[in-house]
């Protein structure tokens, strides 16, 4: 694992260019196994998750081209049914394979997916929804061991608990399903919207994305086309942060405001001044040190769980005292040991952490990143640190965030990655 050397405290100053959402590039590849056309996606993040994708699509026979964009070709697929394992336990997303197969090649047997250690990341509606579909689908010895007699059913689907993953699951096997399927208590994160977007434009007939209630009539095929991915709202937010713990100022280019209102208010609730425009938003602290804000995360549109490090890390240089509440995942507080040995005063309490703001961080000989969201946060946290900090670990980083090194070399972090 290769690590970072950050010397700090530094500004963080300047203009960015947001790259392509890592969470709706992600399940729009997945759909794209549903198409025999070529498609062309542009604005694909270069980035690790994306790279185990293309390597599943090689092992499936899928023809593709990586170049500016990514151009895709699924018309035919090898039959296999079982993939190398260190792929699929590398991400998360690797999940959304089962629904396509099942569709285009009726079986599939894959281990349990990986993903960020931020919980047990369960399968169960996954499970529970495919086969209310039609799916025959069980898990043994933790592999995923699925089939399917004919098309997926369509079925009204009331989904008890919020799951960004399961909703695309659900999408995806719905797209060519005999009748209708309707989605109840969907997710409304706008990475939805955008796959929704993305299989409306290739011919599907979806309504309702970004809304609780997602009604999916069974269409005959998909086209080939192009496609622009959305940017990275949580990218976008971890810039903002970076600029709102060292009192900078920051640009945000090619990022929609809308999709990080809630992120944007809550800036704001710290005395941070916010500018936004069609395609951008900025952040200038006038040199000020922040006020704390509390932090409950949820569903979207709630307060996204995966920028609450970065906003804790916040709370923990800020003005005044705040308390930060998780809702989603149970182990998302991994990174509140390394911060509090870089002098933060965090306390955690089952789902909450209560922070008391200090005004500055020391640098410490090693802090150990423990999944992606975390990672980022703890490098910001060296930047403003004083002193000379080594992270270990950092491929986490490398998972979903593009060119991190460059884009805060480019506003002014002293920073670089060790082989
Ligand atoms: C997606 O994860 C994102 N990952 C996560 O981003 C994001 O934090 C999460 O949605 C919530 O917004 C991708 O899109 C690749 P869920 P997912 O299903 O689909 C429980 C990042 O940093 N659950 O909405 O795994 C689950 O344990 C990552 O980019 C079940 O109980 O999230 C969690 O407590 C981190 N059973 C809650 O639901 C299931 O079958 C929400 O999970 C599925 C989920």
């Amino acid at each position: 694992m290769s690590k970072f050397i950050i010397k700090g405290p530094v500004k963080l100053n300047g203009e960015v260019n947001i790259s392509g959402s890592k969470n709706a590039a992600l399940p729009i590849l997945f759909a794209s196994l549903l198409i025999k056309e070529v498609i062309e996606i542009k604005n694909i993040p270069k980035i690790k998750d994306i790279d185990v994708v293309i390597k599943l699509f090689i092992h499936l026979g899928v023809k593709i081209k990586n170049d500016k964009s990514l151009i895709i070709n699924a018309s035919n697929l090898y039959k296999k049914f079982n993939f190398p394992k260190n792929l699929i336990k590398s991400i998360r997303a690797s999940i959304w394979l089962v629904s396509p197969l099942l569709v285009r090649l009726k079986k599939i047997n894959m281990s349990l997916p990986g993903g960020c250690s931020i919980g047990m990341r369960p399968i169960d509606l996954h499970i529970k929804y495919l086969q209310k579909l039609g799916a025959n689908i069980c898990i043994k010895n933790n592999y995923i061991i699925a089939s399917i007699d004919n098309k997926f059913i369509g079925s009204h689907i009331l989904m008890k608990k919020n799951s960004v993953g399961a909703t695309i699951s659900v999408i995806l096997a719905s797209i060519y399903a005999k009748n209708t399927t309707i989605i109840d208590n969907a997710a409304q994160e706008p990475e939805i919207e955008d796959l929704i977007n993305f299989l409306n434009i290739m011919g599907a007939n979806i309504k309702g994305g970004g809304t609780k209630k997602i009604i999916i009539k069974g269409v005959l095929k998909l086209k080939g086309g192009i496609y622009r991915i959305m940017d990275d709202r949580i990218e976008a937010g971890t810039f903002l942060i970076a600029a709102a713990i060292s009192k900078g100022y920051i640009l945000c280019k090619n990022t929609n405001p809308k999709n990080l209102k809630i992120v944007l208010k809550k800036l704001k609730y710290t005395g941070a001044e916010i500018k936004i425009g069609k395609n951008w938003c900025s952040i200038n602290m006038h040199n000020k040190r922040p006020k704390a804000v509390n932090i409950i995360t949820g569903p979207y549109p709630k307060f996204p769980t995966d920028m609450q490090p970065q906003f804790t890390l916040l709370n923990c240089i800020s003005l005044g005292s705040s308390i930060v509440e998780e809702t989603i995942f149970e182990n998302r507080f991994l990174y509140i040991h390394e911060l509090n040995k870089m002098g933060a005063k965090i306390f955690i309490n089952k789902n909450k952490v209560f922070c008391q703001g200090v005004s500055t961080l020391y640098s410490t000989q090693k802090i150990k990143a423990t999944d992606l969201r975390a990672s980022i946060s703890l490098v910001l946290a060296a930047c403003i640190a004083i002193g000379i900090t080594i992270i270990d670990n950092i491929d986490y980083i490398d998972r979903g965030y593009e060119n991190i090194e460059k884009k805060l070399i480019s506003l002014g972090a002293k920073i670089k990655r060790l082989k």
